[in-house]
């Protein structure tokens, strides 16, 4: 619950980021979150350094404007990117949104795996979502779909994160009872 309730999406990260290795590992206990199938149908691309910029320039050539600079200046804002690709895999039994879900599950679990280490993490979609350029340069498979990426680094320690209040969801909890169902004649 305390991670739960700590993690937030951090706009602004500095060095250090996870090296590769130590990723990887984390990626290892995110893939256990529920997948139908176990079929992993996801896979990430890593940029550090100048590659963050190359991707962040690709974009802004691709649409010149506000968007695109808001992007580029983005990739300079962690010192890793994980650019998240869904690979839906073809399988008779698990549709194509259930591995959706999947890759979901397995995305949050890494964000939480990474707060709990001391990094920040920050989901963003935006034009690297629907990129035909990034696509492009970063080779993904026209069965793929790009998901936008992590914006992976250490937040500022100084910064204030006050721990959020649990949210009020009975709201969104119903009951059904068949019985009661029955006698208003549903059944
Ligand atoms: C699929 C997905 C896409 C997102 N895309 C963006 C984005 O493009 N830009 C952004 O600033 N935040 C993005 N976010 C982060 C949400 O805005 C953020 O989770 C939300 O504001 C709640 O903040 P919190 O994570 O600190 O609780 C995205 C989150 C998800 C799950």
């Amino acid at each position: 619950m305390t991670a739960i309730l700590t993690r937030r999406s951090e706009h602004f990260l500095a060095d250090p980021a996870p090296s590769d290795e130590e990723l990887t590992y984390l990626l290892r206990g995110a893939a256990t979150a529920p997948d139908h199938g176990t079929l992993r149908p996801w896979r990430w691309i890593l940029l550090r350094g100048e590659d963050r910029v190359v991707l962040g320039g690709c974009l802004a050539d691709e649409h010149p404007g506000p968007a695109s600079d808001r992007m580029a200046a983005h990739m300079l804002s962690a010192p890793l990117l994980a650019v998240l690709v869904f690979a839906p895999q073809p399988n008779g039994k698990v549709p194509k949104w259930e591995q959706l879900a999947a890759t979901s599950s397995m995305t949050h679990s890494l964000m939480l795996l990474l707060h709990a280490r001391g990094y920040g993490s920050i989901w963003r979609t935006g034009l690297l979502a629907e990129s035909a350029a990034a696509r492009s340069l970063l080779r993904i498979d026209p069965a793929e779909r790009l998901l936008g990426g992590l914006w992976i680094g250490t937040p500022d320690p100084a910064g204030k994160r006050p721990r959020r209040p649990l949210e009020d969801v009975a709201h969104r909890i119903s009951v059904f009872r068949a019985r009661e169902q029955t006698s208003a004649g549903h059944v």
